[in-house]
């Protein structure tokens, strides 16, 4: 047990009104897991508290709220035995300690109170069940039953009680050490490792949104690709993206083998995390070649081919974000973005022109920049002749991008001939003719056959219109 007392921890004035309330209610009362975790490796800025008090944490938050000046309103949680309030940006969360054990179906646990000591010992990691005590005898003292600080200075991620009990009563935390991992850059303890894929079937109780929280942070980690690894070497990845696990491993057909797409994706990822923190650009470089498994095919003559997954793939990102509950909104169809035109700048940059470059500008739109980020990331080739030239080669994409962009103004344009006119014109109803005409107009000035102005696009709807044996009123222009 270490005894060193860390008063600096507590300097937040939110402390001195918990002991105040503790004091007053003669309640014994600590602050506990991630403040504390956080603290100790001078990560600084959490922004939730979490209490435990020995007996009632929801008196305990009422008394808070009741002397803080700003009056909180306290949320309570009764059948969690939980409060929350907010102090300025600070959440408090307040808990009775507990002893608890979880039936084997859900994650909703059968509570009974406990000493501080009970509490520990459910907890998930040793790291997070030290506390900081907020009494007034020994205010400031650490408690740490399990020698967590050791294993932060050895940067170990281990359960206090044997790893069977602690991911059973909460298979959810099997993804927490793996985001641990990869948030700290922290080793899982072999015994906690072995657990995990022992019981890693018992994620199935656990809800798509939780897991996709924990997916998120392990994206958003500073090298993604330790929590991926974890995640498939335990087979969690198998239930959450065997759509992944699908791009592991290398055939050969007539001596000729493809790359092993599985670990280029996790250098895709962990490249791209240099250079974004943007979560779903992340998400279309996770999921970019997850089209490769369902058309890879081997060919005399030409080798493996994917023909057509990105198409493919980003079909597949909608299925993925429905059964993980993700949003199926404008992030979901960014990803799909991303993941459709992923190949396309690679194949402009072998030989950059004008209207390959107008396209892409007109496809990816405002992602442009985004799609190029991507790309570049996916280049993963290890030898450095050939990744430099690739890496000038979108270099030149680039410039090629700003040339066109200034003289063409094609990002987000809108042809300047509209269906009425079309119409107008050639006195039609609503009918096909319409979309092909306008599709051929948008197509000429992509190809920069004609320019995009009134005039110019207009003499060559006539023509377009008079090929498709239309003729004109004589009052259009
Ligand atoms: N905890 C646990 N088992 C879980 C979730 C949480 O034992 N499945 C405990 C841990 O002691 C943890 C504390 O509850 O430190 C608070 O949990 P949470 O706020 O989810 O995580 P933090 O540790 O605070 O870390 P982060 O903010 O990075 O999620």
């Amino acid at each position: 047990m270490n005894n060193s007392t860390y008063k600096d921890a507590l300097k937040n004035e939110v402390f001195t009104y918990i002991t105040k309330a503790a004091t007053q209610l003669k309640l014994e009362t600590y602050v506990i897991g991630g403040f504390v975790r956080d603290f100790l490796l001078q990560r600084n800025n959490k922004k939730d508290i979490d209490i435990v008090a020995v007996a009632s944490g929801i008196e305990l938050a009422k008394k808070v709220a009741s002397l803080l000046p700003t009056k909180p309103k306290v949320q309570i949680f009764k059948t969690y035995g939980t409060a929350m309030l907010r102090y300025n940006d600070t959440e408090i969360e307040f808990v009775g300690a507990r002893k608890e054990s979880y039936s084997e179906n859900s994650r909703n646990p059968n509570v009974e109170s406990g000493s501080l000591k009970d509490d520990q010992n459910r907890r998930d990691f040793t790291i997070n069940a030290m506390a900081f005590s907020l009494n007034e005898g020994n205010f400031g003292e650490l408690l740490d039953p399990f020698n967590g600080i050791s294993d932060l200075q050895n940067k170990s991620i281990r359960t206090p009680l044997n790893p069977d009990i602690t991911y059973s009563d909460d298979p959810l935390r099997m993804l927490r050490a793996i985001r641990f991992a990869s948030q700290l850059q922290f080793k899982i303890e072999i015994e906690s490792l072995q657990s995990i894929t022992k019981n890693a079937k018992r994620l199935e109780i656990i809800t798509k949104e939780r897991i996709v929280t924990e997916l998120n942070k392990i994206l958003l980690s500073p090298k993604p690709s330790i929590g991926l690894q974890l995640l498939f070497k335990t087979k969690l990845l198998h239930q959450i993206l065997p759509e992944l696990v699908a791009l592991q491993g290398v055939e050969y057909e007539q001596g000729q083998g493809h790359k092993d797409n599985f670990y280029h994706t996790l250098e895709v990822v962990d490249n791209i995390s240099e250079n974004t923190d943007n979560l779903w650009l992340r998400w279309s470089a996770l999921l970019h070649d997850i089209g490769k498994a369902p058309t890879k095919r081997f060919e005399k003559g030409n080798g493996w081919t994917f023909h057509g997954h990105e198409f493919v793939g980003s079909k597949m990102v909608y299925k993925i974000f429905k059964r993980l509950k993700m949003p199926l909104n404008e992030k979901m169809k960014y990803v799909q973005k991303i993941v459709l035109l992923s190949s396309r700048p690679i194949v402009i940059a072998q030989e950059v022109n004008d209207s390959a470059v107008r396209r892409l500008i007109f496809d990816a739109g405002e992602d442009l920049e985004d799609l190029l980020i991507h790309c570049e990331a996916d280049i993963t080739t290890k030898n450095k002749e050939k990744k430099k030239r690739y890496l000038n080669n979108f270099k030149l994409v680039r410039e090629k991008v700003k040339e066109v962009e200034a003289r063409d103004k094609i990002r987000n344009f809108q042809p300047p001939i509209s269906g009425e006119l079309i119409m107008k014109t050639f006195n039609l109803k609503p009918c096909r003719e319409i979309g092909t005409i306008k599709e051929a107009i948008k197509n000429a000035i992509l190809d920069g056959k004609i320019k995009n102005e009134y005039n110019a696009c207009y003499d060559f709807m006539l023509k377009k219109g008079e090929s498709l044996g239309l003729t004109t009123t004589n009052n259009s222009h």
